[in-house]
């Protein structure tokens, strides 16, 4: 009789204690309004140079007219993996299937120096031009995705603000990257290849998307981090004294990942105050793939400790960023009421022992966190939208790439259902196009418009 109750009151504790992680990961529609209202004064106060969250980069591109052509060589770097591809275009918004070659990097050039990143980068550029049948005479124009803030001065020369994504790489912040990469293309004696474009892959995937539809106007990135762009009429951009190409639009680097106005938990409080860079990058760290597992670590070995799950002592594994979005994506399309593929994960973990109802409470913790980041990334957006045009009035295409809203089982849905509560039948304006690979593609686009603008001088 004693256990029973025992039981039963245990059961009522795991209840109400998921009840109350729900409610703080929880963003009603009002929270998503405020979350709007201040996005929208950050980018006002971003655009004309003043103190903002939101630093608003202006990036001296606009979107393509689809009608460039010929090949261009891409260098793609945001993340732990990068890319080099060569891209044909041929006009009418088509493009050829590029070549592409995968390079990771380790953590000697992630947290080294910088000339150990960028004489690797000239190195696999080297490895790619030899694989290519490119000569040292022929010359190449590359466009180079560089996927940090950049503080860019001109269409190919730009300075890093600061890192994110864990890379700390010395001597790269405050100095123009383009001039890094040169010197380093230089040492391996590639004087051959020039770089004449200099992106963010937010601004390469909505130049990719754009190629093929001129109704694409918004370029999102949720992946390892997070971000946005978009074309802003070159009259609002005040903090631009004189438009310096001309154009009518001119894109720009919003840098959402380091919005602040956020409702946070103390596992968020926790895991900025331990990231390399507190303070900094407060919805990144709500949203993007680096850090939603190591929430859901923090706030799964939190319920650990007070007796809430697994009976028996095993341990949710203490060390920083074991827990990975990947898993999350696993556990939360996993099914019940046995949950294996989740017990394996967590056996995978050390975790040896677990019941069907710890695996469910897990599951559902996951889901918390995970929503919570669908439905900031479904404002910022409608955010983003509305800038533009805020009686909604026309229809808006989403270049979206990313792993964790191309992979996570709930995040499209969560993004539409909070698009929904936010604009009503309108949401159907809002659509969200997966451009699969457009930081590259962009970034090789881009080349081709600078080196039209060139030719024609
Ligand atoms: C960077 C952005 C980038 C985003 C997505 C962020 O950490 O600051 O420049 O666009 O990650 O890769």
């Amino acid at each position: 009789m004693l256990k029973r109750l025992n039981l039963k009151r245990l059961y009522a504790v795991k209840a109400k204690t998921l009840d109350n992680i729900q409610k703080a990961f929880c963003l009603t529609k009002a929270d998503l309004q405020n979350i709007i209202r201040s996005f929208h004064a950050e980018m006002e106060r971003g655009l004309s140079g003043k103190i903002s969250r939101l630093r608003m980069i202006p990036t001296y591109v606009a979107r393509p007219t689809g009608n460039e052509r010929g090949k261009f060589i891409a260098l793609d770097l945001g993340g732990t993996n990068f890319r080099i591809l060569a891209l044909k275009l041929r006009g009418n918004g088509r493009t050829l299937p590029p070549h592409v070659m995968k390079f990771a990097l380790q953590k000697r050039q992630i947290t080294g120096t910088g000339d150990d990143l960028f004489d690797f980068i000239a190195g696999c550029i080297k490895a790619f031009m030899k694989r290519q049948n490119i000569q040292l005479f022929e010359e190449c124009e590359l466009g180079f995705t560089f996927s940090f803030p950049v503080r860019q001065t001109a269409l190919a020369s730009g300075q890093l603000v600061c890192w994110t994504k864990g890379f700390s790489a010395k001597g790269v912040v405050g100095k123009d990257v383009v001039g890094l990469l040169r010197r380093a293309l230089i040492k391996r004696a590639l004087r051959n290849v020039k770089i004449i474009a200099l992106t963010n892959d937010t601004v390469g995937t909505l130049v990719a998307g754009s190629y093929s539809d001129r109704r694409c106007d918004v370029g999102v990135i949720i992946g390892t981090g997070t971000n946005a762009c978009y074309p802003e009429k070159a009259s609002k951009i005040r903090k631009m004294p004189a438009n310096p190409i001309g154009n009518r639009e001119i894109i720009i680097n919003i840098e959402w990942g380091n919005f602040n106005n956020l409702k946070k938990t103390r596992y968020d409080k926790l895991l900025d105050a331990s990231s390399h860079n507190p303070r900094e990058q407060i919805l990144e760290k709500m949203v993007s793939g680096m850090y939603l597992g190591e929430i859901t670590r923090l706030v799964l070995a939190d319920l650990e400790k007070q007796g809430i799950l697994f009976s028996t002592p095993c341990s949710i594994p203490g060390s920083r960023l074991a827990f990975r979005t990947e898993h999350m994506s696993a556990i939360e399309s996993d099914e019940a009421p046995h949950f294996y593929a989740t017990l394996r994960i967590l056996r995978g973990l050390g975790v040896r022992y677990s019941l069907p109802d710890d695996r469910k409470l897990v599951s559902e913790v996951c889901r918390a966190v995970s929503k919570r980041a669908a439905r900031i990334s479904a404002a910022a957006i409608t955010a983003v939208v509305l800038k533009m045009d805020a009686g909604l009035k026309k229809a808006h295409v989403i270049a979206i790439d990313g792993s964790v809203y191309e992979k996570h089982p709930t995040f499209k849905d969560d993004m539409k259902e909070a698009f929904q509560e936010l604009t009503g039948e309108k949401a159907s304006r809002i659509r969200m196009v997966l451009t699969k690979d457009g930081s590259g593609k962009g970034a090789a686009i881009i080349a081709a418009v600078a080196y039209a603008s060139q030719e024609a001088k």
